[in-house]
């Protein structure tokens, strides 16, 4: 199911009971943060908050602030239109799985997924409700008090040591200026005054990579930056999709409908016409400024860098649009349960490279890439190595610092099961490795920013091709007969 606006995503969040109102002020400077951080940490993700008097050093924001509105699996399978998350598993499955029709039936199956993929193709527009306010910014034009600036946005100031307002559900649009590619990706911005911010794309992003190519030919780069609109967007700009693959293509897929785009009025970028806000503008190649300190997934601040900066030349919006964000910091936090989802729905791409992978969990402790655990159908000596080596190789894996590979039997979605198997089933100098390896841009660990070590943990039952010679015992485990008549004892 697509929604037509993130108003009406918040709708279908009130009708299921999981959006909260606040009628009264409160500050986008830290309290904003303090709620919605009590709220992620609550049982089972708490609720949606819509802040309707979000407050910008004191004086009321025009636009409302949405926060946590996927901080749950619930909202998150909401918010793609979905009874659960594994839905849009299977139905990657079935796509994935697709051969050359041998019958009717199975030319009619293919045909039904064949339209699935049809709805990704986006579709041109002229105008939409993303362009119903619309100001532009002349160069070197002085502020004139009518027009709303980033200034005006309930932009928050997150944590006490952050280094300014960030932007944190941006969705950034950006071409190849070489191939015409279009990225969607979400990099958060510091706002640095009324017209430019931060661009935080880390080194091993698409984003970055583009900007690179402008700044080799010497141009000038077209920026776009959506917020709100569908929340599959948002979904798709976090997404570990493969450079190349179009995230607004896989939005339509999601959504099951095309998405509409509208050009914008000072860039000759695309951008999906149903969005709440729209920041046009450039990066200018070469130009670099320090970014942060920010409250980061990580649970510490990253320190100041350099980035680059986006100068904004026009900002357009619905009458009634929404300022939707999140907070980052220690977790859990709302960014684990969009992580989970893209785990989910990739689980199948995984699958199809590695046949042996039953499941795959990246628990909240981990913060996405710090800590990976997968179980496998072992089947011969170091498979395990194999996985662990495969994984690391694959587009955004390469950051997983930690990957603990268990058996099939293993829950990887129960911490403390896996946990059993780890320290149950090692010995420490056999059944590990160490590996150099690019290294997550926000991790403060490694002694070189952006490179070090990962180590993998292979926690399943050896085989005797894997040096241990003694036969390996049987868990201790209860026949489900016994099971079954305690149960009816019990009378469960
Ligand atoms: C809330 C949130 C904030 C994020 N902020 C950043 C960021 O500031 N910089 C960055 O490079 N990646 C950030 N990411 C991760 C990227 O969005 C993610 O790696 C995405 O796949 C990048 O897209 P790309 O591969 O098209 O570059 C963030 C993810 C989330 C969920």
């Amino acid at each position: 199911m697509a929604y037509s606006s993130f108003t009406e995503f918040l709708a279908a969040l009130e009708r299921a009971g999981e959006l909260r109102r606040i009628a009264e002020p409160v500050a986008t400077e830290l309290e904003i943060t303090e709620w919605a951080d009590r709220e992620m940490k609550s049982p089972g993700g708490g609720q949606a908050l819509l802040f309707e008097k979000p407050t910008v050093n004191g004086a009321v924001s025009p636009f409302p602030l949405a926060i946590n509105t996927m901080g749950s699996r619930k909202r998150m399978a909401l918010a793609l239109g979905l009874g659960d998350v594994g839905e849009l598993a299977q139905q990657m499955q079935l796509i994935l799985k697709a051969k050359p029709p041998t019958s009717l039936k199975s030319a009619w199956t293919l045909a039904m997924q064949g339209l699935g993929l049809l709805h990704a193709r986006p579709k041109q527009v002229r105008g939409g409700p993303c362009q119903e306010v619309v100001h532009r910014f002349e160069e070197n034009a002085q502020r004139s008090t009518e027009l709303p600036t980033l200034l005006d946005l309930p932009i928050l100031q997150c944590w006490p040591q952050d280094g300014g307002r960030f932007i944190t559900f941006p969705c950034v649009h950006t071409r190849d200026p070489d191939t015409g590619e279009r990225n969607l990706g979400m990099y958060r911005m510091q706002v640095y005054d009324e017209r430019s911010t931060g661009m935080h794309w880390q080194v091993h992003k698409v984003g970055a990579r583009h900007g690179k190519r402008y700044y080799e030919r010497g141009e000038r780069m077209p920026v776009a930056v959506t917020l709100g609109g569908d929340p599959a967007y948002i979904f798709a700009a976090t997404a570990p999709l493969p450079d190349g693959l179009d995230e607004i293509l896989f939005a339509g897929f999601i959504r099951k409908k095309s998405v509409a785009l509208v050009k914008c009025v000072t860039n000759d970028l695309e951008v999906p016409a149903d969005v709440d806000v729209v920041l046009e503008g450039y990066v200018q190649p070469g130009e670099l400024r320090p970014e942060g300190p920010f409250g980061d997934h990580t649970g510490f601040y990253t320190p100041v860098d350099d980035y680059p900066v986006f100068h904004l030349t026009a900002i357009t919006h619905r009458k009634d649009a929404v300022y939707p964000c999140t907070v980052v910091g220690i977790p859990p936090m709302e960014d684990f349960h969009m992580g989970s989802a893209s785990v989910a729905i990739f689980l199948p791409v995984l699958q199809m490279n590695f046949p042996e992978i039953v499941d795959i969990a990246l628990p909240a402790e981990g913060v996405f890439h710090n800590l990976v655990f997968v179980s496998i159908r072992k089947q011969y000596p170091w498979q395990a190595y194999k996985i662990m080596h495969g994984l690391w190789g694959m587009g955004q894996m390469m950051f997983s610092k930690y990957i603990v590979v268990v058996d099939a039997d293993c829950d990887v979605h129960n911490t403390s099961e896996v946990l059993f198997r780890l320290c149950a089933n090692t010995d420490p100098q056999r059944d590990s490795t160490f590996v150099k390896s690019p290294c997550d841009a926000l991790d403060h660990a490694p002694t070189v920013p952006c490179i070090g070590s990962h180590m993998g943990l292979d926690a399943t039952r050896k085989l005797p091709g894997e040096g241990h010679t003694r036969g390996w015992p049987a868990l201790v485990k209860m026949p489900p007969a016994v099971k079954a008549r305690v149960d009816a004892l019990r009378g469960r």
